[in-house]
Parts: structure tokens; sequence; C-alpha cells
């Protein structure tokens, strides 16, 4: 077991090094940067990176521990939504001679981030407030959002995101509280009450019953899926128009609705003979990596050559 599962551990690292083949002194775009642990490994090989990340907390981390890598502008770090990759890479172009030979992306949140204080990721921390931004430049937290979705859209996304199938007894008990109080499920704890009030016996199960309503909402309020559509066809493009050779595009997916987007796009990328898939099937944590981390139990790697 992982000794303290309060910090995030990188996923599936020798993995994504396999699959992205890095280069010495060949730029990488490491797009979901959190706490560094596959930029770390990528730099380690002489290559260089240019890592997104849209979590403050994540890119002050970061100056601390990669001060070096900074300085030496073998990492170049960016507080960017990645969907705005095509942008700051045309910004870093003006100044910089640069060709890109791989993107990848670790989709989702970090353990850093769910086992923060005040930013109430997570079910256990009862008196936080239900904020749930991994950017804090967003408008809406997700206690926000429960005061204003409507209550079949709120049921749908529930279902479709987190795969509850209390859905919509959920969202129903949701709209009744708000009408007596609007600001009553500024709480993570109420919220909490709320799911196991409503699923009852069942609530005793292997996972927390409110597993699946946080995992829709923080796909909702950070507009996760959308993020993922609208960045893959633009990082396909970049990779396209980069004169380097053997160029890679890898992803690691940790939910269902992020994986079919993958999976649909590099199939469309297949057929199109633009990309050749380098592993007809997803590639999974071993027995080893699972016993340390089980956090990599639902981590699918999907990746392409160009
Ligand atoms: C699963 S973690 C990545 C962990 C990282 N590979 C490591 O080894 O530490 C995902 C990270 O991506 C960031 N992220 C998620 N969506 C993003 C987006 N649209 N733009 C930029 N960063 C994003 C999150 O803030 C989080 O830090």
């Amino acid at each position: 077991m992982n000794k303290d599962q309060s910090k995030h551990q990188a996923v599936l690292v020798k993995e994504v090094l396999e699959a992205l083949n890095p280069q010495k002194d060949c730029y990488y775009i490491d797009a979901t940067f959190g706490a560094g642990g596959h930029s770390r490994e990528i730099l380690n090989t002489g290559a260089k990176v240019i890592a997104f990340d849209f979590d403050q907390a994540s890119i002050d981390a970061a100056k601390e521990l990669f001060n070096k890598e900074i300085n030496s502008k073998q990492l170049i770090l960016l507080r960017e939504n990645f969907s705005k990759m095509d942008e700051s890479l045309l910004n870093l172009k003006k100044s910089l001679n640069l060709e890109i030979s791989g993107i990848f992306f670790d989709f989702g949140t970090s353990t850093d981030q769910l086992m923060s204080k005040d930013r109430g990721f997570s079910f256990e921390a009862r008196e936080e407030t239900l904020d749930m931004r991994m950017d804090d430049r967003l408008g809406v937290k997700a206690c926000d959002l429960l005061k204003l979705i409507d209550e079949k859209q709120l049921a749908k996304m529930l279902f479709e995101y987190g795969g509850e199938n209390d859905a919509r007894a959920i969202a129903r008990k949701i709209v009744a509280i708000r009408r007596k109080d609007p600001n009553s499920l500024d709480k993570v704890g109420t919220l909490v009450d709320l799911i196991e009030e409503v699923k009852g016996q069942r609530a005793r199960g292997k996972i927390n019953a409110a597993t699946k309503t946080f995992q829709a909402l923080r796909i909702i309020v950070n507009d996760e899926l959308s993020n993922i559509e609208a960045v893959l066809p633009k990082a396909l493009r970049i990779l396209q128009n980069s004169k380097a050779i053997d160029k890679r595009l890898v992803c690691i997916a940790f939910h269902e609705g992020e994986d079919r987007l993958v999976k649909t796009f590099f199939k469309q990328i297949e057929a199109t003979n633009i990309g050749k898939l380098i592993n007809k099937k997803p590639i999974q944590a071993s027995e080893e990596e699972l016993a340390i981390n089980p956090r990599s139990r639902s981590a699918k790697l999907r990746a392409l050559a160009l």
C-alpha cells in the first residue's frame, strides 16, 4: 500500500513513457501537470516539457519542486485550460523555435485536489463548502449549480456523468430542500446526508453512497468532458503541423465518459490513416501497481502514433 494516500501518485508511469517515447531535447506537452509525476519522468529522459494545469495550487507547488527545470527552461509551466492549448502554443512560438513530439493527458482530478482543504471535492470533508472547482477562476461552484439547475437536467447529468441509478430521486430531494432554503446545500455534509437518506439501506455498499453524485458534479462544474472534446482535435492538429518525427498522442482516462471520447476519437483517426493505435486494447495497471496504488484500478491508457 502507498504510505501517504493523501499525496498524488502518478499512474501507469512506465507505460506512459513507453507510449510517449520521449527523446532528449525534443518538446512534449503534459496537458494535465497535476503534481508533476509524469512530467518528472519525461524530464528525466532529457526531453523538454510544456506543461498545462488550470489549478493555481498545482502551479504554485510546481514552482518550488521544479525550480531548477523551470529556470533552465527545460520545463515551461502554464496556468491555462488545456482546451486553449493551440493559442498558448502560438504565443510560445513567437519566442521559441519548437516542434511538438508528443502530447500527454492524464484526465480528471489529482489526489492532492481531492484531499485538499476547503475545496469540497471529498464527501468526507463534511464542513467544507461544496465548491469542487479545479480552476478557481470558474464562476460556478457545485453549491451554486445545485441552486440553479433544473430537476430533470440534474437527474440526467447525475445518471450520465456519475452512473447514479438513484439520480431522479436524488435530484428530486435536492430541489425539495433548496425550495425550503436555497443555501442549505452549501456544505458538503448536507448533500452527503441527503444522498444517504435517498439510498437508505443501499447506502451501505462497498463505495460511499455519495461517490457517483460527487463525480458527476465535479465533471459538470469543471466542464470536463467538453474540455476533452475540444482539445483532442486541437492536439491532433498540433502534432500534424509539427515537423518532429514519430509523434505520439497518449491519454489516460479514469471513467467511462472520458474513455469513450478518447476511444471514439482515436478510432476515427485510425480509420482515416492519419495515425495508428499503438495498442489495440487500452493498457491498464499491473497487479504490482494496483497493490501500491489502488487508484490506478480504473485508469485506461490509449496511445496513437503519427
Ligand atoms: C489526474 S491529475 C494529473 C496528475 C499528473 N499526471 C501527475 O502525475 O501528478 C489531472 C490534473 O489535470 C488538471 N486539469 C484537469 N482538467 C484540466 C484542463 N481542462 N486544463 C488544465 N488542467 C486540467 C487538474 O487540475 C489536475 O491537476
